[in-house]
């Protein structure tokens, strides 16, 4: 099955924190390799969302360029995922010549079809700077919940789209002045006549079942909220309107509602690019039966499950006006919005002014990458708001990483090396064998179901409700007991059986825990690469291929070269039961976990009350 891991696209406004990656980064991750093993075509792409307010602010604030802006946090965040093993087939960005074309295609297509319909808006202004005011640089009440600090964008906490000028009492965010609202023209998506084809296809959706409660009702929500919605904004940073007397307009640009969204297009398109195989990527796209997951954060909901599929029905001509599909053909629409919850720390909000924040980068050189990973597996806001402490973060590395699967492997290996030396024979087994030998083989339907169906918490869970079940089997067989020459046969067993579970293991946690699974692998006699690991590969930037690239002078990113997250995933193990080799040899293992110093909470606490970095 062709399977496409559409994975949100981070702002490059800053580096990412430790709750960007709970909420796309790494579920995204473990299903990816979990189906890559299980079989699958898998196509995992994304990239950094350079465009749009956030950027310009924090490029004003810093006294950069919003290009160079991006260049430094795209790099960053490159490094900070890989350095999560984050297995993309590509990281890109949207400001490639290549991204540039596919969403002016696209654009043009939705336009032709006459889903894209102009109309005069109110654009707010500063009346003392006489420039643009963005739409989340204005605060007031919102007039759906009553809420004080909706933004223009949306309201975060009734989670609705809105417009400026629907706020009550509207302020500027940046100097607190009453906006002054002038006339623009902008186009605007025509939800209205896409609804009915979108509520066919959500509800097809529903059906299935499979959608998380709270995501499924939010999308059910949105269908009753179909105006149209601004596809353009008055701003000098993004991607021209492929339009005759509207791309060379220097300050109208399409809005990030028809920009990041379609990267998922674009990157396809780039990877096939890339690969010599131009026309691969429709692979994924073209064909009905194959499937697509999106991965991210709550607050992207509406992104997904009603801007980006409006947009492909109004691309391929399927709403109430007809219409023909664009050069990119049939396109199929999501099969699943996976959108966790939020995460919070300490109890508080993340904020990086009031130092409420861990930086992927900091937590990557402070402790193992896996530590963060399994937190996030085991506790992060899969389908409920979550809170990540320090405390919980050494209870549940010590307690169950370091004690629970790292001492499994560490005993085992060690009493091998010590008994034997290396993977000994099975001779007779008892029940106790083949019952141990049983649960950890038929742990792979469980837990590969559980993955497939979004639900790693509880998969996380089954697999090291294994490990505690192995060592169990340890404690109940007492193979350290066994000394005498007439002791050694089960003594063996017994050590292959452990050999067995813990190998087997070791390929089940390997989605969860790809950097550890290859240190166990080595502590097993293997050569330390059972699982692929993504690396970075520095690339010029690609033409726009047969598509028409639209925009004036230096409204089109320059041909450079920048660093995108690849890698080579032919060869991922396969999810099933593996048998061990008899006689592989097996060294007195290194610890494959570190255990973490209690000491560190307050160390760490006292770090965030030190107060806020300097770090947008
Ligand atoms: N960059 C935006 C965010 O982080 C949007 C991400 S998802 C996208 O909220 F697909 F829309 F790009
Ligand atoms: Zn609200």
């Amino acid at each position: 099955m062709k399977v496409l891991s559409a994975v949100a696209w981070p702002y490059a406004n800053g580096p990412r924190h430790i709750g960007h990656v709970a909420g796309f980064g790494v579920p995204s991750d473990v299903f990816s390799r979990y189906m890559r093993m299980a079989g699958h075509d898998v196509l995992m792409v994304s990239g950094t969302d350079e465009h749009g307010t956030p950027i310009l602010v924090a490029a004003d604030e810093r006294g950069v360029t919003p290009m160079e802006l991006a260049d430094e946090n795209n790099r960053i965040i490159v490094e900070d995922l890989v350095g999560l093993g984050l297995s993309y087939d590509l990281f890109t960005r949207t400001t490639t010549r290549n991204h540039y074309a596919v969403v002016q295609e696209l654009f043009r297509a939705v336009h032709a079809n006459g889903y894209m319909i102009e109309q005069t808006t109110h654009g707010a202004i500063s009346p003392s700077t006489g420039r643009t005011l963005p739409d989340r640089y204005i605060e007031g009440t919102c007039p759906i919940c009553g809420a004080t600090d909706a933004r223009g964008d949306q309201c975060d906490t009734c989670g609705n789209q809105l417009d400026p000028t629907d706020l009550i009492d509207p302020r500027s965010r940046i100097n607190g002045e009453t906006p002054q609202f002038v006339e623009s023209q902008h186009f605007f998506l025509d939800l209205p006549a896409l609804a009915d084809a979108l509520s066919a296809w959500l509800g097809e959706r529903e059906a299935t079942g499979t959608w998380r409660t709270n995501v499924i009702r939010f999308s059910r929500g949105l269908l009753k909220d179909m105006r149209p919605r601004a596809m353009t904004r008055d701003i000098d940073w993004g991607i021209p309107i492929p339009l005759e007397g509207w791309s060379e307009e220097p300050t109208k640009r399409l809005y990030v509602w028809f920009d990041a969204v379609i990267g998922y297009l674009s990157a396809s398109i780039e990877w096939a690019r890339r690969t010599g195989e131009p026309e691969r990527w429709r692979e994924w796209w073209n064909d009905p039966e194959a499937v697509s997951y999106y991965f991210q954060g709550k607050d992207n909901i509406t992104f997904h499950s009603q801007i980006w599929p409006a947009e492909l029905l109004g691309s391929m001509g399927r709403g109430d006006k007809g219409g023909e599909p664009s050069v990119f053909g049939e396109l199929d629409l999501p099969t699943e919005v996976v959108a966790s919850e939020f995460m919070t720390m300490e109890g508080r909000q993340f904020s990086s002014s009031r130092g409420v924040v861990i930086y992927v980068r900091d937590m990557l050189e402070r402790y193992q990458p896996d530590a963060l990973r399994y937190f996030i597996s085991a506790a992060g806001p899969e389908t409920q708001d979550s809170d990540f402490t320090w405390s919980e973060f050494v209870t549940r590395t010590n307690s169950e990483l370091v004690a629970g699967w790292g001492n499994l492997v560490n005993r085992t290996a060690a009493m091998i090396a010590k008994n034997v030396g290396e993977i000994p024979p099975l001779g007779q087994t008892e029940p106790i064998d083949d019952e141990i030998l049983a649960a950890v083989r038929d742990g792979f339907g469980t837990v590969g179901n559980l993955i497939e169906r979004h639900r790693q918490r509880q998969a996380l869970g089954e697999a090291m409700r294994l490990v505690g079940e192995v060592n169990a089997y340890v404690s109940r067989t007492e193979p350290f007991k066994l000394k005498g020459d007439d002791q050694r046969e089960r003594l063996l067993t017994i050590l292959h059986v452990l050999a067995q579970c813990v190998s087997d293991l070791n390929l089940m946690l390997s989605p969860f825990l790809p950097h550890a699974s290859n240190r166990v692998d080595a502590v097993l006699g293997g050569d330390g690469t059972l699982t692929p690991m993504p690396r970075i590969e520095e690339v010029e930037d690609i033409d726009a291929g047969d598509l028409r690239l639209v925009g004036g002078e230096g409204m089109v990113p320059p041909v450079r070269s920048y660093p995108i997250i690849t890698g080579e995933y032919s060869d991922f193990p396969r999810w099933e039961s593996t048998p061990v080799r008899v006689g592989t040899p097996i060294a007195k293992p290194a610890g494959v976990f570190t255990k973490l110093d209690p000491e560190l909470v307050d160390q760490e606490l006292a770090r965030m009350a030190g107060g806020s970095t300097d770090a947008s």
